[in-house]
């Protein structure tokens, strides 16, 4: 365990408040094997100081983890405690199978923690009947966001497990495709022995009903929704996500002797089609926690009341326990645990969780909205460390944790093994704020007659343009994925909508390029600092749009998490550009010649598809892609000055390239057959070639 994770631990673990900054300086330096005296030195604090700050911390870490910490205990303590934890998450999340050996027979994804789970009694004997006695093929548990449906659907699996071969629990938030999640549990029902080598859905769903035949397997589904279509008529699906209806609908109508569990918000069409109370398909219709359920998911938030008051809370929220998660930690800090003063705020009917968030998250510090949103973007757990490097400009360690754990109490985060994360109704509500905000942004209306436009666009803030990424070039592919469907593609979905085309949208998305440029810019022509992700999001919604970019402008700004894999650059100008966690493309031919020029800080490669690339050589980054020879290049040199390359190819020709701009300066033609050498006399004067 190393320091900083140390300290990690210790503020998720302090209840009340977060450590100093002497504290945590005393703490890291302890941690090192330093004397209270080196430690004052190094941090320019009186020893009798540090000595108290200690004498302080130590006694606050004793009350924390309940045993005596001291300078030569602390190291253990943390540790051991570390472990526990630990342990405890991976007994009651990741292996509920109580065995100490994994299990090879079941595989719980990434199953959420149901330590804390009050009733429910009534709809988990429903289902185990249902499941069990009744050997229903497939099961729908349904019901708006927060109610429930995943903690439960773990629970009955939890509770299940014995009575099945096999169990896999799978979340389809961040969905893969159909045939890549059948290839996977077909791949784990054969224990490792299969890999279908073939991505046709009824092949695979035929080869896992045979798996579904011969044992007995529990497979549940969790997040249905995310597979259907947003806006369509319900129950439809996304393109490419077609297979899980069909999926759905043998499971419900061929024979075999295991149970798919689905949750979902939506009703799938094929549930609606086959379900009925003496069929073996059936759907729950979830409603909120009873009275006495709620009441303990209140009171573990610290909110202890009159029963009657209790009551009417439970009821104003439909008993949704996520509801009444989140707005116990308001009426705690706000109205002192008075509910009545909470509700007599209430004006308008809960119609659903959304006005909740919304009224606690506009109570957000700066800190914690950022928090929020960069959680929202990354749409699966983060460690701290990760989000901190998304955060601009950077954030103090210690101002993160305690942002954290403030937004953990508040229920608006979750903490789990894998890191943070949102619950999904919090995550979608975030999401929908960012990509709101960064339209106005784009689109924001100019006073006509006022000030000149170009003027009061130079005013613009593009605060969250410049602070958010859209989607994270260097994200694993699905999560990328799931960032353009979720958050680029709604946002530009907007924007089409408000400018009517795509050339339009290019236009405004060009022209606030160039504001963020002049905003990135000093005077001088340098870059005021390598921050913000503007540059990216405009590259990134431009590719998106199919916007053809070449001979295009990016010079002079600095471009984060652009993902330029399956884009074409030619001529694209990233002079002086800052490219910061991009991902661009293997576009190279075969690499028939290279050459560094005379400083050794350029490199220019020339291939088989007649192209000439030339990259940076301190960081690999690309500058250039010089086209215009028809076959391979075969040869390629800088003059002494490393303005001019000279290129020759198969094409019978040379070229003459002026390394800054990319343009063709000269075309040499007269040889008949390839040239296949070319070299730059020492005064740049004079250049010889060779067939
Ligand atoms: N029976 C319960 N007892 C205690 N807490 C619960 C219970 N059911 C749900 N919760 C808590 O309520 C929150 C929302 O639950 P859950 O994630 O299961 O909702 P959901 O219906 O799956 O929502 P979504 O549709 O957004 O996926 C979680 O924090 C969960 O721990
Ligand atoms: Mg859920």
């Amino acid at each position: 365990m190393t320091a900083d994770e140390a300290v990690t631990f210790i503020e998720l673990s302090l209840e009340e408040r977060s450590l100093t900054r002497v504290e945590q300086s005393v703490f890291l330096g302890v941690w090192q094997g330093f004397s209270y005296s080196e430690i004052a030195k190094q941090t320019g604090y009186d020893a009798g100081y540090i000595k108290l700050v200690s004498h302080k911390l130590w006694h606050l870490l004793t009350e924390t983890f309940g045993e005596k910490v001291t300078k030569g205990t602390v190291q253990n303590v943390v540790r051991r405690r570390m472990q526990v934890k630990k342990a405890d998450i991976t007994s009651t999340t990741t292996i509920p199978n109580l065995n100490a050996e994994p299990n090879s027979h079941q595989d719980w994804g990434e199953v959420v923690d149901v330590t804390f789970f009050y009733g429910r009694e009534i709809e988990l004997n429903t289902l185990q009947q249902w499941i069990d006695r009744d050997r229903c093929r497939l099961v729908a548990i349904l019901g708006m966001g927060g109610l429930g449906k995943t903690a439960l659907s773990v629970k009955l699996a939890q509770q299940l497990q014995d009575k099945f071969d096999f169990v896999v629990w799978r979340s389809l938030s961040n969905a893969k495709t159909p045939s890549e999640m059948l290839l996977a549990v077909v791949h784990f029902l054969s224990q490792h022995r299969e890999m279908p080598e073939t991505n046709d859905i009824n092949a695979l769903i035929s080869r896992l009903l045979e798996y579904l035949q011969r044992y007995r397997c529990l497979l549940v589904l969790d997040n249905f929704e995310s597979v259907l279509k947003d806006e369509a008529q319900a129950g439809a699906y996304r393109k490419d996500y077609e297979g899980y209806g069909t999926l759905l609908r043998r499971i419900g109508e061929v024979s075999h002797r295991s149970c798919i569990v689905i949750t979902s918000r939506e009703m799938p069409e094929e549930v609606a089609t086959l379900e009925g109370d003496i069929l073996p398909v059936r759907a729950l219709q979830l409603r909120g926690l009873d009275e006495s359920a709620a009441e303990r998911v209140l009171e573990s938030k610290g909110i202890n009341a009159l029963t009657s008051d209790l009551h009417r809370l439970v009821d104003w929220y439909r008993g949704n326990p996520l509801a009444l998660k989140i707005a116990a930690t308001s009426i705690k800090d706000l109205y002192s645990g008075n509910i009545n003063r909470f509700l007599e705020q209430k004006t308008i009917i809960f119609s659903g969780i959304g006005n909740l968030i919304e009224e606690q998250y506009q109570r957000l510090t700066p800190h914690e909205k950022q928090i929020m949103i960069w959680l929202a973007i990354n749409r699966e757990p983060v460690q701290p460390n990760e989000l901190r490097s998304d955060i601009v400009p950077t954030i103090e360690q210690n101002y993160l944790m305690m942002a954290l754990r403030s937004l953990k109490r508040r229920s608006l985060v979750e903490h789990t093994a894998a890191g943070f994360t949102q619950q999904p109704v919090v995550m979608e509500f975030v999401t929908n704020l960012l990509t709101d905000q960064i339209y106005q942004e784009i689109t924001q209306e100019h006073p006509l007659g006022i000030l000149p436009n170009i003027q009061f666009k130079l005013n613009r803030q593009l605060f969250y343009l410049r602070h958010y990424a859209l989607i994270k070039a260097t994200a694993k592919d699905y999560i990328r994925q799931s960032q353009v469907r979720l958050i680029l593609e709604p946002l530009l979905t907007k924007l089409l909508g408000r400018l009517g085309s795509q050339q339009m949208v290019a236009k405004e998305l060009f022209t606030t390029l160039n504001e963020l440029r002049r905003r990135e810019l000093r005077p001088e022509g340098e870059l005021k600092s390598t921050f913000g992700y503007g540059g990216g999001n405009i590259i990134n919604l431009l590719c998106n749009l199919k916007i053809d970019l070449t001979g295009r402008d990016f010079s002079y700004m600095a471009i984060r998490q652009a993902y330029l894999s399956e884009v074409k650059l030619y001529r694209v100008n990233f002079a002086r550009t800052e490219l910061i966690k991009s991902v661009f493309a293997e576009v190279i031919g075969g690499v028939l010649s290279v050459a560094f020029s005379a400083d050794g800080k350029l490199l220019a490669i020339g291939d088989t598809k007649g192209d000439i690339h030339l990259w940076r050589v301190s960081d690999g980054k690309p500058l250039l892609t010089y086209r215009g020879h028809k076959g391979w290049v075969v040869s390629v040199c800088f003059n002494p000055e490393g303005t001019v390359l000279a290129s020759s190819s198969v094409d019978q020709s040379i070229k003459l390239w002026d390394v800054s701009t990319g343009n063709c300066l000269n075309t040499l033609q007269g040889y008949i057959g390839a040239v296949m050498s070319v070299a730059f006399s020492l005064d740049g004067t004079t250049i010889a070639s060779g067939r």
